[in-house]
């Protein structure tokens, strides 16, 4: 994170942050992973067991899967993609979060956006849909599309994918399964990222 001296302080401020309850079973914060300086910035939900013990987002089975996705279009996390979660200290036995801890977890995540201004965002699963849209539509019905998104800094292009771990959950690939919507989807983002 050499060249953002900003994002490395707000780092900083997340690693002591102690604003909701969950500073007192983490075991490390979780900021981010990937390129600081990257067209494309993926924002998950909450750090899990994996992700607690070492500091980084989307480090486990999830994770894995998510670098492979990225990987069937030869796109990846070392090169391409800044991977963050909506709150960065993991919620016990990995429950939803809570809204008090999105909304004391918030400013990381603005800030995160503020700093990179990244071009396309990619909302991962329903949590991270429900923090940066305003919608009642749930994942299924609005996966897939190009959302305008609206900020101070500028007006991103914005697409909710699923989950990797609803992936891990139905394992079929045929035609209209979730992991073939995937594979549509993720498609599309390299068809844009290239456009830009
Ligand atoms: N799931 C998420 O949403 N984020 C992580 O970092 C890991 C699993």
């Amino acid at each position: 994170m050499g060249d953002y001296p900003q994002l490395e302080k707000v780092k900083e401020e997340c690693a002591a942050c102690k604003a909701c309850e969950l500073h007192k079973t983490r075991t490390k914060s979780v900021f981010s992973a990937g390129v600081p300086n990257s067209k494309i910035m993926l924002i998950g939900e909450a750090p899990g067991f994996n992700e607690d013990q070492q500091g980084e987002p989307f480090v486990g089975r999830a994770g894995q899967l998510l670098d492979k996705i990225f990987e069937s279009v030869g796109l990846s996390r070392q090169k391409d993609v800044y991977i963050c979660n909506t709150i960065k200290c993991r919620p016990p036995d990995n429950r939803d979060p809570l809204p008090e801890e999105k909304a004391a977890c918030r400013r990381f995540l603005d800030a995160q956006l503020e700093i990179l201004k990244p071009q396309i965002i990619l909302l991962c699963g329903r949590v991270a849909v429900n923090s940066m849209m305003e919608t009642k539509l749930g994942i299924t019905k609005i996966r897939g599309q190009w959302f305008k998104g609206d900020f101070s800094w500028g007006e991103p292009q914005m697409m909710p994918i699923f989950h990797p771990s609803y992936l891990l959950r139905n394992q079929s690939r045929e035609k209209g399964s979730p992991k073939w919507l995937m594979w549509q989807d993720i498609k599309e983002i390299k068809r844009a990222v290239d456009a830009l």
